[in-house]
């Protein structure tokens, strides 16, 4: 029996079905079986959930007894053909395209998950950047991204997650040059964000929102952003689930722009997973005007 490093939970089963869906409608819009690029576990419980719409399947894991027990998975599902295994730290592979033994990422991906443990700016920007240097590679191929972070540590990101909300109030300031009320409004709301007290997952969801929508709209990609999903984890720990469709544009000197406006992924409501449940949280953050 392996040490529990990881165990899966209903709540992140439930996560599951939810994206059951959206690769579903891939794989109905694509006409074709998908490629997948993600960090499945020992028990490669995404693999398994999935297997019916993949084709090809890159599993990425760091941890010994882990991989040792995802070959032995591999194996006995008899899906040698259509999995392979690379080792190690996901975000050193993303930003190389290849592993410690040299095993190469087949890009490009059709859906990509990257079920990370602790939050989405971590290890200083290096997330961050591999998560941009995934974009890069994906250019010119429309792909799903699935993301999900815990949001226990607050202290990790506090300093980056605040000069990005800094950001984001400039960018809504800018619609409202003439207008003071408005701008009043805006400062109150990104002060609601700001605020020790508000819950983590609000700020998360702007953060890792406008993070992506930014970086892909300026490697030529429009995003579609799902409403994130709120739950708790493995040992109860907080998580934000998110989904986003890249859409490759056409070629231009300058960046894509998404149907999605930042008032739009702003307002987005929070949905929460719980007792088996998906549904619409009650409380959510103020809305912006537009
Ligand atoms: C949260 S679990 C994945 C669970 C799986 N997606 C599921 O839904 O059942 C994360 C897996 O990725 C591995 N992992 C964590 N950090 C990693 C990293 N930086 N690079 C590669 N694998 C990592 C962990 O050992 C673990 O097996």
């Amino acid at each position: 029996m392996l040490p529990k490093k990881y165990a899966t939970t209903d709540n992140k089963e439930r996560v599951r079905v939810e994206d059951t869906g959206l690769i579903k409608k891939e794989y109905v819009r694509k006409k074709r079986k998908l490629t997948y690029l993600g960090m499945p576990s020992g028990e490669m419980r995404d693999i398994l959930a999935w297997k019916d719409y993949f084709e090809k399947c890159t599993a990425v894991e760091i941890d010994d007894q882990m991989r040792n027990q995802l070959m032995l998975n591999v194996i006995n599902s008899g899906l040698n053909g259509k999995i392979s295994i690379l080792y190690g730290d996901i975000e050193k592979i993303l930003i190389k395209g290849s592993d410690e033994f040299n095993n190469k990422l087949q890009f490009p991906y059709d859906v990509v998950f990257l079920d990370c443990f602790g939050t989405i700016v971590y290890r200083e920007l290096q997330r961050v950047k591999a998560i941009t240097s995934l974009i890069e590679k994906q250019k010119g191929s429309d792909f799903l991204l699935l993301l999900t972070f815990n949001i226990r540590e607050r202290k990790y990101c506090d300093q980056s997650i605040g000069t990005v909300l800094n950001k984001i109030e400039k960018e809504l300031l800018g619609y409202y040059l003439q207008d003071d009320k408005a701008k009043l409004k805006i400062n109150k709301i990104m002060g609601w964000y700001k605020a020790d007290k508000t819950e983590e997952m609000y700020r998360q969801k702007i953060f890792g929102s406008y993070f992506i929508k930014t970086m892909a709209e300026e490697r030529g990609f429009k995003v579609h952003v799902y409403p994130p999903i709120f739950y708790l984890g493995f040992k109860g720990s907080p998580m934000i689930h998110f989904a986003f469709k890249l859409m490759s544009g056409t070629e231009s000197p300058t960046k894509e722009v998404s149907d999605q406006t930042i008032f739009n992924i702003i307002n987005l409501n929070i949905k929460e997973v719980s007792n088996g449940r998906v549904f619409v949280r009650k409380q959510q953050a103020p809305t912006v005007g537009m």
